[in-house]
């Protein structure tokens, strides 16, 4: 008999207080698709820098302790230049589900960046959507994202 162990795929989600609403939602939508959310970011609407739970999550898929991670802010910018120091991160941001299929077709984005002030809740929602069902397509693509690191 062939045992078939599904792995449960463990999701990190940051932000600061721009994006504290968005998390909220993020997290209910996608336990409820059975993934396993793993909270890195503020739950204040106060302000919050998100280098502050943009570095945790980082360290934390470096290590493994996570498969994949979202991160929200304002603009998204911020965090995308934060979560990019770490060497283990490709984090990518996307504005439209074109940008989220081809962030992980082409970039293999183990983060993706969403700006909660540019972009309906709606449209965050399905470009994770877009981004969790794309697949990278490797070839040219990985010889370029094995170019990226400096280390
Ligand atoms: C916070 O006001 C804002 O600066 C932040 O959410 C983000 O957009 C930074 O890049």
């Amino acid at each position: 008999m062939v045992k078939i162990i599904s792995k449960i795929m463990k999701i990190g989600i940051c932000n600061d207080h721009a994006g504290v609403q968005w998390k909220n939602q993020i997290i209910e939508v996608l336990t409820s698709k059975g993934y396993q959310m793993v909270n890195f970011g503020t739950d204040s609407t106060e302000s919050f820098d998100y280098p502050d739970s943009a570095h945790p999550m980082a360290s934390a898929l470096e290590r493994g302790e996570i498969d994949l991670g979202i991160a929200i802010c304002g603009t998204g910018n911020g965090m995308a230049i934060t979560l990019n120091k770490h060497n283990g991160v490709r984090a990518g941001l996307a504005w439209n589900t074109d940008i989220a299929a081809l962030v992980k077709e082409h970039n293999n984005a183990n983060i993706l960046v969403v700006p909660a002030r540019f972009i309906p809740m709606e449209e965050a929602l399905a470009i994770i959507d877009t981004w969790l069902s794309s697949e990278f397509q490797g070839g040219r693509h990985l010889r370029r994202i094995n170019k990226i690191p400096l280390a």
